[in-house]
């Protein structure tokens, strides 16, 4: 939306007080947080984690930017999530209202997710494994992925969850990275209306002469025949449905790794973020308190991520299940069977809060909003947003056509590093602002720095986001590589700012507006790529000699992958006779299998030249130019002028998506 008709329409929204009265987020809480930061997360993490042992010491930054929280403290994040709820009382509660594609559905009491947890956790003690060994997960949306991941919590084996849609390639490279010494899988999942196999490309990921992997666990869920490993692959139900029911939950030290999240950075290396029990805990579950404003005993919350993602491991299992929450798991997309399923869920299950994604909310309008105006939508009562920026426009369509006119929104910046919600308007206290993320959450600091480092707080000037101090979940480091990690985020602006690699300013009114990454990472509906990752990709395919990735700007998926190639003159190979669009499309395919198939290019452009500055570097900013159809900038810098002619008029030799 530009910035005229949103200034024409312009209208903020404030907290309902009906709403405020219930709501768990306070405005006192910003000056507690500010009068004495640490404090205010000691009571946080003394108040919502039940400790083995309680902490000593809340924080210890002598090692920065390498911090550790709550030290001393031993807590079991598994016995957190499950164990405590069922001591409590609570152990009818449901946990998980699951809603399989196909329509199958289960119900799983916290009663019912403790045997499961405890069961897994013992086949998996059976299996040899313990304290501190990694464990890949690569799974469908079941809830045997949650029993999964807490069973590997419990006993202390750090879990690396792999989107399912990544292919075995990348599933390869992050087993390999994290030394994975089991791979937990399934047989398959449901992908609009078929099932889609997992099984092949956990057995292509180990077909390689060494890996650390020692045992496969195989769930049944599709029942499609898979291939057999005897001295490697078992059944799920062989070890989990004979294992004891009860398993004690050891405590971990707070600083005991938790999870290893692949995400993408501006090298072709993905870098395994690592998060630590204690803290991560701690604001996983204060944020989907006060942001999402979950009431365990009433609301129906309802995470549309992926557990492959951080919002899975978040907001679908350490934050609301450390709530105790109920919620809804479902495994399938929104437009299967119909396009009104989501709806159709909502209304079903007496949806409370719905956390989802930009690009999402972009699709339901360009369906209509005669879809969800079919169903009743009633029992909402928070709608959140999450993985890019919401346009003003879908914002005012969410809160209307699905939030009734009543529902606040939350808009809730973050990142896989940052492990939780950062940047986000409180429920019933914030006056809404439609497309801004607003303000730094009770106990998270942020500027915004100008190229030299210096922050400024002048209005819609854009600058670089950066966090001031220290909070509970940051990430810990990245997983082999501490250099790496200092590198990336305490570099840029110097050790005392944590660089998020976002652009931002400020409006007049002191909010936040984030506008997207400033570094070679783009974000494809609501999915960090990143362009070089994308680019080797590409010229790992016999056919290319040279590739430059950019992400445009997309109306739907907020930004979308654009690649330039340049083709080898002396391939010799099965792909020699292909041509135009049938090269176009074998090269998406090669993508498809080299990363996933969330990583192929929506356009693939064949081009004799790239623009290169004299020391050799890729001009992506004048690739933008072309693949968002704009005039092209500058080309001063380039070392050879008359590159952007040779590209402009040689178009026609690219492709779309069809
Ligand atoms: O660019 C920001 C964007 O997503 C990036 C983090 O991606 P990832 O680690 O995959 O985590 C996504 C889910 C937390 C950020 O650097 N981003 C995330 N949330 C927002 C956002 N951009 C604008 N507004 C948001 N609410």
């Amino acid at each position: 939306m530009s910035e005229e008709s949103l200034s024409h329409d312009h209208h903020t929204f404030p907290a309902d007080p009906a709403f405020a009265a219930q709501a768990n987020g306070t405005a006192e809480m910003y000056a507690a947080a500010e009068a004495d930061p640490e404090g205010f997360w000691a009571a946080q993490a003394r108040e919502r984690i039940t400790w083995a042992k309680d902490f000593e010491t809340t924080l210890d930054w002598s090692g920065a930017p390498f911090a550790k929280w709550f030290i001393g403290g031993e807590l079991n994040a598994a016995y957190n999530c499950v164990d405590r709820h069922v001591e409590n009382g609570n152990g009818d509660r449901v946990a998980i209202h699951f809603e399989g594609e196909p329509g199958d559905t289960r119900t799983v009491t916290y009663a019912d997710l403790h045997r499961e947890v405890c069961k897994a956790a013992n086949a998996l003690e059976s299996l040899g494994l313990g304290k501190g060994d990694t464990v890949a997960i690569y799974l469908p949306m079941i809830p045997e992925a949650v029993v999964a991941m807490l069973a590997c919590a419990r006993i202390g084996a750090p879990h690396s969850v792999v989107f399912g849609g990544f292919s075995a390639e990348a599933l390869n490279t992050r087993i390999n990275d994290a030394q994975c010494k089991l791979v937990i899988t399934a047989d398959g999942g449901y992908r609009r209306g078929n099932p889609s196999a997992l099984k092949p490309a956990v057995d292509a990921a180990l077909d390689h002469a060494q890996t650390t992997v020692e045992k496969v666990v195989v769930i049944r869920r599709t029942g499609q025949d898979v291939a057999w490993n005897d001295s490697r692959d078992v059944w799920w139900d062989d070890v989990v449905a004979p294992a004891a029911e009860t398993h004690e939950a050891v405590a971990h030290d707070s600083e005991h790794p938790l999870f290893i999240l692949y995400t993408s950075g501006t090298t072709g290396k993905p870098k395994g973020i690592f998060h630590t029990t204690g803290g991560y805990l701690t604001q996983a579950a204060y944020t989907n308190a006060i942001v999402h404003d979950v009431h365990p005993e009433t609301d129906l919350y309802w995470c549309t991520a992926d557990i492959g993602w951080v919002t899975g491991h978040s907001y679908i299992v350490y934050g609301p299940l450390a709530n105790g929450a109920t919620q809804l798991l479902y495994e399938g997309t929104p437009d299967t069977p119909h396009q009104g399923r989501w709806w159709e869920l909502i209304q079903k299950y007496g949806v409370t809060i719905l956390y989802t994604a930009p690009t999402a909310v972009r699709t339901f309008m360009k369906w209509g909003h005669d879809i969800p105006e079919k169903f009743d939508l009633s029992s909402l009562r928070v709608l959140g947003s999450v993985g890019e920026p919401i346009n003003p426009e879908a914002w005012l369509w969410y809160r209307k056509y699905i939030g009734g006119d009543r529902c606040p929104i939350v808009d809730t910046w973050w990142q896989t590093e940052t492990g939780a919600i950062m940047i986000s308007p409180l429920p019933g206290v914030t006056t809404l602002e439609p497309g801004s993320a607003q303000k730094p959450i009770p106990g998270v600091n942020a500027q915004i720095l100008d190229d030299e480092g210096k922050p400024f707080t002048e209005a819609e000037r854009v600058g670089y986001l950066v966090l001031t101090k220290p909070w509970p979940s940051m990430l810990r480091g990245i997983w082999g590589d501490p250099e790496r990690y200092r590198q990336t985020y305490w570099s840029r602006f110097g050790p005392e700012y944590y660089f998020a690699g976002d652009g931002a300013k400020y409006d007049k009114d002191g909010n936040i507006w984030l506008l997207g990454r400033v570094d070679d990472v783009m974000n494809v509906s609501g999915h960090r790529m990143s362009t070089a990752e994308i680019e080797s990709a590409l010229v790992s395919h016999p056919r290319v000699a040279e590739a430059a990735v950019v992400g445009a700007s997309d109306e739907m998926t907020g930004q979308a992958i654009v690649a330039f190639v340049i083709l080898r003159m002396d391939h010799d190979d099965e792909a020699e006779h292909l041509d135009g669009d049938a090269l176009v499309k074998e090269l998406r395919n090669h993508v498809a299998k080299e990363i996933g198939p969330i990583a192929k290019p929506r356009t693939i452009m064949v081009v004799s030249e790239l623009p290169k500055t004299r020391s050799g570097k890729i001009m992506r900013r004048l690739l933008k130019d072309v693949a968002e159809g704009r005039e092209i900038g500058d080309v001063t810098t380039l070392a050879d002028s008359s590159v952007m002619n040779l590209i402009k008029d040689g178009l026609g030799a690219g492709g779309d998506e069809g």
